[in-house]
Parts: structure tokens; C-alpha cells; sequence
């Protein structure tokens, strides 16, 4: 995707890499996607994939890997300890993020299970730009509080603010203030911000916050899990890094961090996950973590193939021409949709496309998941799936009433270098459709909640028929296609 332009001068993102293993796709009827979508609780995570045309929900463990990542598997070293696989790896983040300890783990959760035993205690507090819902829950379960203070920008959906990822060091100052440097447990900052919209910190953010620490002995703690995307963003938006290359920004930003963890499953497109560590000390009392909840620590959960695969990964990671696929197809779509006045995140971010459900349905009350809802009625409406990352997203409070959510998105996931552009296209299509008859849709309501991470096994119905007549309206518009 370098600078390509087209002759007709039509712009679109053109990959610099081709196909060579391929998986089928089916594309059930209507009729029958109705059948699933209500077998799966209108739920689209308890949907099965082979009912599903486009997996849209995550970027998580479903990135296509390069020939070199696939290759490398072949050479892995399986011995419990001492692995030649883990050398490398472990060589590979030195390298890239320059820190001098590793700690491997099964995937991101389990970094944040680590890292939150190890230094949340109850009563401590950890400022965060937006949290995620494991890393919140993580946090929350060893006794501590979160809080949020993201720039105002990063909660408007629409903005022109290149960086809403970045966190209010304004806010920072005043919550030390308020409740003493003692009382914070670390200082997170999420790359790539998933929960609203794939949204990038800036660099010079990131300096700040630093600065902060430095006066008050904090620890700043980088989920990188996105990371990919929001070097992408700094290198492209960011005036001063247009001539630094991905290894130097990413080095500039690592040495600023305490602690750099990871979901693999995201970052360096495998499946796994990682601690990278500045202290001795830190890494001594988190060591004990890894034995005892992932494995060994020569490969901490991780298949031995995998890691080889992320070794890899992580190095191509330092290459613009592969990571600005993602974020090259997502700002497609969202400039495809503007078009058509479809009401989406802005400017566009990375992971995914994120259609602003408060206002596509808004006459759905936040208390019947207005995101859930337009999650079903895509994936009937296209076997488009999707993930809503709205108040069902959300835990209730202690008092069992709903939190209601900041924003209602339904986030259509672009796994790198998965989909093509006749199949970006489609859906595009279908979410018009959608559009246009967005009146039929209607709410959602429980009948199975569990309570903790209700959105990935919860079971809910329509509160009317209405998804019988978004079937009926499919019907009359579209024929027998499929
Ligand atoms: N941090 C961030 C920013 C994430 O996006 C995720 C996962 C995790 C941590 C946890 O990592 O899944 O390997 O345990 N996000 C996935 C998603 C689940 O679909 O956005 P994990």
C-alpha cells in the first residue's frame, strides 16, 4: 500500500501482498440466518462460524499470517526449558522495545491478571486513558478502582482530533493530587484504544505522562495490544515522526514505559501474549506469577509454533507496508459509509469500523442495547458478525441497575490482510440496506445474564417481532439473493 495512485484516479488501498492459502466461506439464506441468530440468543458470540459469511467480531487470533511467520512454525523447539524459541523471541522484544526482561503468558488477559496481583492492591487506584473490559475486570477483582480520563475529544464519536487515544494529563495531575501518589497502583495507557474506536495516543501524550510519573515514582504501564495501529497513526499524523521509521518511534515510545504488555493475538498476528519488563524487581515478583498460572517461563502457555510465528510477526510489525493494511482498509469503509451518511466513527482508527448505534437506531433506549441490536440485525440483514462494544459491553452496577454506556458502537472488526475489497464492499452494501430500513429495528432484552462479561455468554430476544419483518423487507428488495 505504498503511494500507488490509480490512473482513474479513484482511490483505494491496494495490497502489497498476495493470497496463497484460502479458506471457504458460506452464505446462508435469510430464513436460515434468522434461525441461527436466535439459536445463538441474538448474541453474535455464541453464533457458529460456519454460519457466518463475514467474522467481523475481532481482530483477536484471526490475522493472516505472512509465509515467513507460517514457515518459522516448522523450526520451533519444544524443549519445557530452555527453548531455542524463547531465546529468540525474547531476543526479538529486546530488540523492538529495548527493554532487558520477558515474561511470556497464554494471551492479554493473563498479562493483566499478572501484572494486576502483582501491583493492584485494595484500595489502590489506576488511572487509565479508557479501560478494557479484562483489564478492568482484572483490576477490579484484586480490590482496585479504575478511572478514566481520556481527553474530552476521545469521547466525542465525531472529531477531527487525530489522536483521542491520548489521556487528559490535566486530569492526572488533579486525581495525585487528590488522592496522593501512594494510593495509584500504576498508570495505564492503551494503544489503539479499543473501546472507543481503535483511537491512537500521541507520542508527545505519552512524554507527558512520563514526566508526570518521574515527579511521583509512578509506574506507566503500556497495553501495546493495538499497537501496530497506533504506530501507524503516530508515524502518518504526527508532523514530527513522518521521517523516523516505525523501530524508531516504537523505541522513543518503549523507553518512556515502565512495562509494555500484550495480547499476541493482536500484536505480531499469532496467538499468545507477553509482559516486557524495564525492572529486576518488578520482573523477580512477577516471574513467580508466570510458573504458577501460564507454565514454564520458556514459553508461559504458548505453543512452542506459536511463538515462532510471533517472533516473526513482531518483526514485520516494524514495517509500514504491512501494518498500514489495517488501518488503509478501515479508513476506506468509514469514508465509503460517510458517503452514504451512515453515522460512524471519526476520523477512522484501527481494529475496525465503528458504526455509531446511538444514532443509527436511535429510537432504541440504551436499556434495550441499541449496539446488540443492530449487531443481530446486521448479521441477519448480511451474515455479516459484528461485536457490540456498548452497555451490554458494560457490567451492571452493585445496585443491579444498568451502566449505561459512553458510546453504543457496533465494532466491524478488519483482521489484517483477511478480507478483500469486493468482500469490504458487500458489507458496506448491506449496512445501506440496513440504513434505510433502520426503523424496523427494535431492542433487545435478557433472558440469560451472566454477571461478570455478560456480552460473551449472555442469551437475549427481541422485544417484538421485528426480526421477522426485517426478513419480509429483505425479501421484497433483494429477491432470491442470498
Ligand atoms: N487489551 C486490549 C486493548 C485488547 O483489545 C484485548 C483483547 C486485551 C487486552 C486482552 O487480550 O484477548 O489476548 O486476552 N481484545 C479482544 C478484542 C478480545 O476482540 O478486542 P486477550
Amino acid at each position: 500500500m505504498a503511494n500507488i495512485k490509480f490512473f482513474s484516479g479513484e482511490q483505494i488501498p491496494l495490497e502489497l501482498h498476495k493470497v496463497r492459502i484460502v479458506q471457504r466461506l458460506e452464505l446462508p439464506a435469510i430464513e436460515k440466518r434468522l434461525e441461527f441468530i436466535t439459536e445463538a440468543g441474538n448474541n453474535t458470540f455464541l453464533l457458529k462460524n460456519r454460519d457466518v459469511f463475514m467474522d467481523m467480531l475481532t481482530d483477536s487470533g484471526v490475522n493472516a499470517m505472512s509465509d515467513r511467520q507460517q514457515s518459522a512454525m516448522l523450526v520451533a523447539d519444544d524443549s519445557y526449558a530452555g527453548s531455542e524459541t524463547f531465546v529468540r523471541l525474547e531476543s526479538k522484544l529486546q530488540e523492538i522495545f529495548g527493554m532487558d526482561f520477558f515474561l511470556p503468558a497464554h494471551q492479554g488477559r493473563a498479562c493483566e491478571n499478572i501484572i494486576s496481583q502483582a501491583l493492584v492492591h485494595p484500595g489502590t487506584i489506576v488511572p487509565m486513558n479508557y479501560h478494557f473490559t479484562t483489564t478492568k475486570s482484572h483490576i477490579l477483582i484484586n480490590g482496585g478502582t479504575i478511572e478514566e480520563i481520556i481527553t474530552d475529544a476521545g469521547l466525542e464519536v465525531n472529531s477531527s482530533n487525530p489522536f483521542k487515544g491520548n489521556m487528559d494529563v490535566a486530569k492526572l495531575n488533579t486525581l495525585i493530587q487528590k488522592h496522593g501518589a501512594d494510593k495509584i497502583a500504576f498508570v495505564r495507557m492503551e494503544a489503539g484504544t479499543n473501546l472507543i474506536g481503535g483511537q491512537p495516543f500521541s507520542l508527545d501524550n505519552l512524554r507527558e505522562i512520563r514526566s508526570i510519573c518521574d515527579r511521583h515514582g509512578l509506574l506507566l504501564v503500556l497495553d501495546a495490544s493495538l499497537l501496530a495501529d497506533n504506530l501507524y497513526f503516530i508515524k502518518t499524523r504526527d508532523e514530527q515522526c513522518k521521517n523516523k521509521s516505525i523501530r524508531e518511534i516504537t523505541l522513543e515510545l518503549a523507553a518512556l514505559c515502565d512495562i509494555i504488555y500484550f495480547s499476541a493475538r493482536k500484536l505480531g498476528c499469532a496467538r499468545g501474549g507477553g509482559i516486557c519488563i524495564k525492572s529486576r524487581d518488578i520482573y523477580e515478583k512477577m516471574r513467580e506469577l508466570v510458573t504458577l498460572y501460564e507454565g514454564f517461563l520458556t514459553y508461559g502457555g504458548m505453543s512452542v509454533r506459536e511463538m515462532e510465528a510471533l517472533t516473526v510477526g513482531l518483526d514485520e510489525t516494524m514495517d509500514e507496508e504491512v501494518i498500514n493494511q489495517g488501518p488503509q482498509f478501515i479508513s476506506f469503509m468509514v469514508d465509503e459509509l460517510i458517503k452514504k451518511g451512515i453515522p460512524v466513527v471519526t476520523p477512522a482508527g484501527g481494529l475496525g469500523c465503528h458504526i455509531n448505534a446511538m444514532e443509527f437506531v436511535s429510537h432504541i433506549p440504551q436499556n434495550q442495547y441499541p449496539a446488540g441490536a443492530l449487531a443481530a440485525a446486521l448479521y441477519l440483514a448480511s451474515g455479516v458478525r459484528g461485536m457490540e462494544r456498548g452497555t451490554m459491553s458494560e457490567q451492571r452496577k452493585p445496585d443491579g441497575s444498568e451502566q449505561l454506556s459512553n458510546m453504543e458502537l457496533l465494532r466491524l472488526a478488519v483482521p489484517r490482510r483477511v478480507f478483500t475489497l469486493s468482500q469490504v464492499k458487500y458489507s458496506i452494501d448491506r449496512i445501506a440496506w440496513l440504513y434505510e430500513n433502520r426503523m424496523l429495528i427494535e431492542g433487545l432484552t435478557f433472558v440469560e445474564e451472566p454477571k461478570i462479561l455478560r456480552f460473551f455468554f449472555g442469551r437475549l430476544v427481541p422485544v417484538s417481532n421485528w426480526q421477522e419483518k426485517l426478513v419480509e423487507k429483505f425479501r421484497q428488495d433483494f429477491g432470491d439473493s442470498l
